[in-house]
C-alpha cells in the first residue's frame, strides 16, 4: 500500500469547479473522459496510443500517488455540479521538460472558459506557495484551444520547436512563459473591484 502525505497539497473551488487529489476510486471517470483519441492526440507522443487496458488504474497507482506532493502536483478537475465525476486534470512539475505543467478536460466540456478557470488558482499557488518565481508552458502549434488558455492568462509565446505528439499530424511545439511578476500584476487588475 501506498501511503501518501504531504504538507503541500492543496485543494480548492472556483466558481464553477472543485480541485482536490486524484484516487483510485476517480478511475472509472478518469477513463471514460480522458481515453479519447480527441482528448489525447494533442498530449506528447510518451502518452501511449491505443491506450492501454489498466492504464489509468496504472497511471493513478504508480504515477499519481507516489509522487503527489514530492515535486510534482495532480488536481482532479470535478464540476460543483456533480463532483464525483472526475472530468480533467491539471498537473504541475518543478523540473521543467521545459515546461511545468500539462492538462487536459473532457470533450464534452470544451470551450466553456473550464480550463481557464481551473488553472488560475493553481498559477496562484505555484508562484506564491510553491516557490516558482517562472512557469514554462508548451502545446503542439496547431492545439488553438491550449494557446489560448495561455494567452487568456497572460503567458508569453517565446519560441518554437520541433516536438513529437501522439497525432504525427503535429510536428512542432510552441513554448511558452509566465513570470511571476506578470501574473500578479494581471490577476491583481483582473480581479480588482
Ligand atoms: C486544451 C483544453 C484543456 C482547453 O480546455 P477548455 O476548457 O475548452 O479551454 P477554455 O474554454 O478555457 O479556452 C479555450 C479557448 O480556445 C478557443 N478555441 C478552441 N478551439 C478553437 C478553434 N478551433 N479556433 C479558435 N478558437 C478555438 C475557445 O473559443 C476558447 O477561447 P475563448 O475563451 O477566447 O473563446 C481542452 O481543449 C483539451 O482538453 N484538449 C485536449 C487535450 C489538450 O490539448 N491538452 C493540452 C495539451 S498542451
Amino acid at each position: 500500500m501506498v501511503v501518501v502525505f504531504n504538507m503541500k497539497f492543496q485543494k480548492f473551488e472556483t466558481k464553477r469547479l472543485i480541485l482536490k487529489e486524484i484516487t483510485i476510486k476517480d478511475a472509472p471517470s478518469y477513463e471514460k473522459n480522458f481515453v479519447d483519441y480527441e482528448v489525447i492526440r494533442h498530449l506528447a507522443s510518451t502518452v501511449p496510443w491505443p491506450y492501454p487496458p489498466n492504464g489509468i488504474t496504472d497511471f493513478i497507482s504508480n504515477i499519481i500517488l507516489p509522487n503527489q506532493g514530492n515535486e510534482r502536483w495532480f488536481w482532479g478537475i470535478y464540476l460543483k455540479s456533480n463532483p464525483s465525476e472526475l472530468v480533467g486534470v491539471v498537473d504541475l512539475w518543478r523540473n521543467g521538460r521545459p515546461e511545468n505543467r500539462g492538462f487536459w478536460l473532457a470533450k464534452k466540456l470544451w470551450g466553456q472558459g473550464i480550463m481557464t478557470e481551473a488553472v488560475e488558482p493553481i498559477i496562484n499557488y505555484a508562484f506564491n506557495e510553491l516557490g516558482f518565481e517562472k512557469l514554462v508552458f508548451a502545446n503542439a502549434v496547431g492545439n488553438i484551444a491550449s494557446r489560448r488558455v495561455k494567452e487568456k492568462t497572460c503567458a508569453k509565446l517565446i519560441d518554437v520547436k520541433p516536438a513529437k505528439f501522439v497525432d504525427p499530424k503535429y510536428t512542432e511545439h510552441e513554448i511558452w512563459e509566465l513570470n511571476k511578476q506578470d501574473w500578479i500584476f494581471f490577476y491583481s487588475a483582473k480581479t480588482e473591484v
